[in-house]
């Protein structure tokens, strides 16, 4: 028998084809059996950070999932949100809450069809994190903002520590105007091993 999906599970994925399977088996209960009930708080404040940082538009949420973070950024006011996933069956969840103008399958790491600096800004939360995506898609992420353009996302830190994002981070320092991290929790009142892990709200404005 499969085991049904779980943190773990998502914690221990290894390709692209693991996410699609994963998420395509989670989509349907994850706002319940994932989110609420581990307390996740990240797509908040990774909305917040992106707001106070000019929320700009139109926003790309990138690995939107069921469109937590779309859903935020909506309550905070912005409303010219397009979402991308590499997961069909997240974003047919998300598609349902109407949040987003338009919603496309695509993998961050092999490459967007989306024009060079099509966006005002990006947005990310959950999503670079154990056997997601690496800093290797943070190029993605510069060359679908246009200049001055902002990007914030979740980098969750043990994720950060192990994968080289601090190097990845400096390299790109040079064709950015700001980058900046702040640490904050993943969860809040949940239990279980990952209760207490947290991610670095990474703000990064293009030059
Ligand atoms: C933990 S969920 C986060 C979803 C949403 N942003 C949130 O905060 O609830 C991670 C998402 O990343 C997506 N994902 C994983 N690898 C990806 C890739 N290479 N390109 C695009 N999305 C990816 C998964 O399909 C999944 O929807």
């Amino acid at each position: 028998m499969t085991k049904p999906p779980s943190l773990d599970g998502a914690y221990d994925l290894k390709t692209p084809q693991d996410s699609i399977d994963l998420y395509a088996e989670w989509a349907n209960t994850y706002d319940t059996d994932f989110a609420d009930d581990h307390g996740y708080v990240l797509h908040a404040h990774v909305a917040r950070a992106y707001v106070n940082a000019g929320g700009y538009q139109p926003v790309l949420d990138m690995g939107a999932g069921t469109g937590l973070c779309g859903q935020a950024l909506r309550d905070r006011g912005l409303d010219a949100l397009d979402a991308t996933d590499i997961s069909a069956d997240m974003l047919k969840v998300a598609e349902t809450k109407g949040l987003y103008q338009t919603l496309f399958v695509g993998d961050i790491i092999a490459g967007l069809d989306v024009a060079d600096g099509a966006y005002a800004g990006a947005v990310s939360s959950g999503t670079f994190t154990h056997g997601h995506v690496g800093p290797e898609a943070l190029d993605e992420l510069l060359r679908v903002v246009r200049s001055g353009g902002v990007i914030c996302i979740s980098i969750n830190t043990e994720h950060f520590a192990a994968h080289g994002f601090e190097a990845k981070l400096a390299a790109l320092d040079p064709m950015c105007r700001e980058i900046s991290k702040v640490e904050v929790p993943i969860y809040e009142g949940g239990s279980g091993d990952h209760s207490n892990d947290t991610a670095f709200v990474t703000l990064i404005r293009k030059a």
